[in-house]
């Protein structure tokens, strides 16, 4: 193998080599295979001879693949970067799973399923990415259409309102064009849609016992339960690109657990969510009569205190804000006397309740794109919003 050409010296490769969206980059493939020998030393194959192989594989094929080292290594230090997470301290201990040789739509679904029951373990949730191959030369990758694997519908009703979670309108509207059968409930588990390498999406129920779902209790306020609200488990992003050393990964749906703002603060509470504060704040008798007596934030409080109990008491991971705060500077020290800068987004990393009296809130971060990384692109924003063009 021909280790001489270090890419340094043929610059016109690098603009040459982005010109076709799926070629794979020479310029991102050396900074990766670089990143990759310096942070794992001690590689069976040195990082020069590394380098020659992926850019003849390029040459030849125009994309290389990428050994499963490197995919795991890649993958963790993808969520490493990621600046809008507060739960980055275990990236490290993310599950890979190699999906790369999958291809039929059964299949896919089959090994999607099998996410969710590695990612729940009964309630012990671990985050786990199963990485699907990537887009190659004149084969687009599989995709999915859901933004998440598990998430709820919602449909506009006669008079106006929405039942069920408003985020979910458009894409809900997507998947009864598909054919599929909505059982309009507030609580509807919505199917997955499955595009396999430019093919017709095909619709897949998942499996009821696969989505772990939690009743929404309050320790001191019985009425809450009367509610009948839930949340699922598992939140398992599945419409974000995972990018590695120039490689396009379009369907690698990645998981963690909940932070209980996430669901108590901002998905049954948001306007355009399944804006429930109103429906709350009446449950516990507060006096809604001014913005003065706040019972919109002791309306929110509460909730937040429900669903961190509820999980908790159903054997589900969930954590807290204060915790994760906490956890999310020691996880920016620890890497900066690794001699890494942690890239945060201020917006994103400060929860969205009681900011300021979490330790993230009181001071302001580097933010740079750092590879690899995930992406959410046009494409994919515009499958989950059902603006596609084999439905429209
Ligand atoms: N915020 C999203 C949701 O509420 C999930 C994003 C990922 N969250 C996580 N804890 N890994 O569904």
């Amino acid at each position: 193998m021909d280790t001489e050409p270090l890419l340094a010296g043929s610059p016109d490769r690098y603009t040459s080599s982005v010109a076709s969206s799926s070629t794979a980059d020479f310029g991102e493939a050396e900074e990766f295979l670089r990143q990759f020998h310096a942070e794992q030393p001690r590689r069976p194959v040195p990082f020069t001879e590394r380098l020659g192989q992926v850019v003849a594989e390029i040459d030849a094929t125009g994309t290389y693949r990428h050994t499963s080292e490197e995919l795991a290594f890649g993958a963790r230090v993808a969520w490493r970067n990621s600046s809008r997470c507060i739960g980055r301290a275990y990236w490290n201990s993310l599950r890979v799973v190699d999906r790369r040789d999958v291809t039929t739509p059964e299949e896919i679904h089959r090994h999607l399923c099998d996410h969710l029951r590695q990612a729940t373990n009964a309630g012990r949730i671990r985050p786990v990415i199963s990485i699907f191959a990537p887009d190659t030369p004149g084969r687009p990758a599989a995709r999915v259409w859901n933004a998440q694997l598990i998430k709820y519908a919602g449909y506009r009703q006669q008079d106006g309102t929405v039942l069920g979670d408003a985020a979910s309108l458009d894409f809900t509207d997507v998947v009864r064009k598909l054919g599929w059968q909505a059982p309009q409930g507030p609580f509807d588990v919505l199917p997955l849609v499955i595009e396999a390498a430019g093919d017709k999406p095909q619709v897949f129920e998942l499996p009821s016992d696969l989505i772990r779902q939690v009743p929404i209790t309050h320790p001191d306020h019985p009425q809450i339960a009367d509610l009948a609200l839930r949340w699922y488990a598992v939140p398992a992003i599945s419409n974000m690109r995972l990018r590695i050393g120039g490689i396009d990964y379009p369907l690698a749906p990645f998981n963690g657990w909940y932070m209980g703002t996430e669901i108590g603060a901002r998905n049954l509470v948001d306007e355009d969510r399944f804006n429930l504060l109103p429906t709350v704040a009446e449950c516990l008798g507060l006096d809604t009569s001014s913005e003065t007596t706040l019972w919109r934030d002791r309306a929110l409080v509460e909730l937040n205190v429900a669903v961190l109990h509820s999980f908790t008491a159903a054997g589900v991971t969930i954590s807290d804000h204060h915790t994760e705060s906490r956890l999310f500077l020691s996880h920016l020290a620890r890497e900066e006397r690794n001699g890494r800068t942690v890239s945060a987004d201020w917006s994103w990393i400060v929860p969205p309740i009681s900011g300021g009296i979490t330790p993230v809130f009181h001071r302001y971060y580097d933010q740079i794109e750092q590879r690899p990384n995930f992406y959410l692109d046009d494409e994919a924003r515009a499958r989950s919003l059902g603006q596609c063009p084999h439905t429209h």
